[in-house]
């Protein structure tokens, strides 16, 4: 197809874990549009155009490559990309802010206001924007008001259109999404815009999964939606520490609980706790927004989903210090798992880190493994230099440890000669199953002490 016959041509200011895989699928569904995406990182750029991709995400590469080259674009020029473009979705990070006010709890957003004045500067046409990263309420109207106080006349309108991939399955996420969101100003050029962008969904995803609202419905429903999954999470784990307490069974609750129609069985799976690059993220801007209004109840419910997290974590680091006899110090304890979950090499947030640093604080040797995430784990742990020992192979990891702690839910965990294992471990030897992936009357019967989450310790000894 020559580029004249491209019916629109799309941008996307952010090549990250939502930018990149969006935009190869928008490109790959749609043949007759030019997509390309901008970052300011020229390593990762590269990345994209190769096949050692910058993020690792199941079935992805397949989909870039059925359009790279051809009407999916990667590149390091923000300024001609822009003035080539008519729709620009954004799709930079937003992280929690670190400084000044609102510190720790409201959203960044100098790197979302500087795209506003980049596409400003270089605009010459009219132009549509996509708020595709996840913002606090009412950013869309601030961008509009500054990409519409310009001295060429231009008439910019933004649209906000979240996005609900996770990572891991971004690619059966934004194939078969459960709903496309999409909000706009109800004037009449908003509800235009609107229209432009359900148009280019609607290539692949039945129209009754197109969802439209009000600018301000959209953005809030993305905080709400990660709140909402979070709170899950919280809610079984903490069920999970009573269940330890009273000889119950947190699966079985679960699963009892989930049969529930009006409850539903997912994101009940107790865990080590949650992690990732957005559910405290997002928490936290809903909490700082109730602040904002002085909707300091609401504020609590919703800040207390996050405390809870950093409970779990906490317990788990207790557990493992108690059960080695209250001294984990000069003791090897591989992790398995460094990644928030598994199929993905993303390590932000994961709760690997609190309780690597945990364990490094008690002068514990700790060896983490993990099948994609060790690269990540090295820039993250680098304050910790030399001290951190890193192995791929879980064997070769748990080689002669007093412990294991599954971290992360890597299927070749689960697949693992745990008898092999246990015959190289120091005796006694404990495993701490932070994902409840695993069969623990085996490992029991192996003879491992065995301390799932949110069910009994199975252990050799007496447990004072
Ligand atoms: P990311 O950090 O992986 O990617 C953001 C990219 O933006 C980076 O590569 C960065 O270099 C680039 N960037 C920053 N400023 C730029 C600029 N001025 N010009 C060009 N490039 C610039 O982040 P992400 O995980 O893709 O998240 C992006 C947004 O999407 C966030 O708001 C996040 O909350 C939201 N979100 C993320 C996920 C997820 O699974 N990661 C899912 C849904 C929504
Ligand atoms: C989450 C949401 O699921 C996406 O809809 C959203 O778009 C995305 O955040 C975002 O805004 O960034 P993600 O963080 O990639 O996606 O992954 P999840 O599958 O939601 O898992 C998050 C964390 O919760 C992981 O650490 C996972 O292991 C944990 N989890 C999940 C549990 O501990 N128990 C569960 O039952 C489910």
């Amino acid at each position: 197809m020559s580029k004249e016959k491209f019916t629109k041509k799309i941008l996307c200011i952010g090549a990250g874990y939502v930018g990149g895989p969006t935009m190869a699928m928008i490109a790959a569904r749609c043949p007759q549009y030019k997509v390309t995406v901008v970052d300011i990182n020229e390593e990762k750029i590269k990345a994209w155009e190769s096949n050692e991709l910058p993020i690792f995400e199941p079935g992805l590469l397949d989909v870039v490559k059925e359009a790279r080259g051809k009407n999916l674009f990667f590149s390091t020029e923000l300024e001609k990309n822009i003035k080539d473009s008519e729709i620009i979705f954004v799709s930079v990070n937003t992280p929690t802010k670190t400084f000044g006010e609102g510190a720790g709890k409201s959203a960044d957003l100098q790197y979302w206001e500087k795209c506003a004045r980049d596409i400003r500067s270089a605009s010459e046409s009219d132009k549509i924007i996509v708020e595709k990263s996840t913002l606090p309420v009412k950013t869309a109207i601030a961008m509009e008001r500054i990409l519409n106080e310009n001295e060429r006349g231009l008439k910019f309108e933004v649209v906000s259109n979240p996005e609900f991939l996770a990572e891991g399955t971004a690619v059966k996420d934004l194939e078969n999404p459960d709903r496309v969101l999409i909000g706009s100003k109800e004037t009449e050029s908003g509800l235009k815009a609107r229209n432009e962008i359900v148009e280019i969904f609607s290539n692949w995803i039945p129209r009754d999964r197109l969802i439209t609202s009000n600018l301000m419905s959209a953005e809030l429903s993305k905080l709400v939606a990660n709140s909402f999954l979070a709170q899950r999470i919280s809610s079984i784990n903490s069920i999970s520490a009573l269940c330890e307490k009273v000889d119950a069974n947190v699966s079985e609750v679960s699963r009892a609980i989930g049969k529930d129609s009006r409850i539903g069985n997912k994101f009940l799976h107790a865990s080590v706790g949650f992690g990732g690059s957005c559910f405290k993220k997002d928490i936290l801007n809903l909490v700082y927004l109730c602040e904002t209004f002085g909707l300091y109840e609401v504020a609590a419910y919703w800040e207390s989903i996050v405390k809870m997290n950093e409970y779990q974590e906490t317990r788990f680091v207790q557990t493992i210090n108690k059960a080695l006899f209250n001294t984990v110090t000069n003791k090897r304890i591989a992790l398995f798992g460094f990644a928030f979950k598994a199929n993905t090499s993303d390590t932000r947030e994961s709760p690997a880190f609190y309780i690597t640093k945990k364990l490094m604080e008690e002068k514990a040797h700790v060896v983490i493994s993990d099948p994609k995430a060790i690269k990540n784990a090295k820039v993250d742990l680098k304050d910790f230099n030399n001290k951190i020992e890193y192995e791929i192979d879980p064997y070769k990891a748990a080689h002669q440890a007093h412990a294991i702690a599954i971290i992360t839910e890597w299927d070749l965990y689960k697949e693992l000669d745990y008898e092999k294992i246990y015959n190289n471990m120091e005796r006694p030897a404990f495993i701490f199953d932070g994902r409840n992936i695993l069969d623990h009357q085996k490992l029991f019967e192996i003879g491992f002490n065995v301390y799932p989450i949110g069910k009994p310790h199975l252990i050799h000894f007496n447990e004072s």
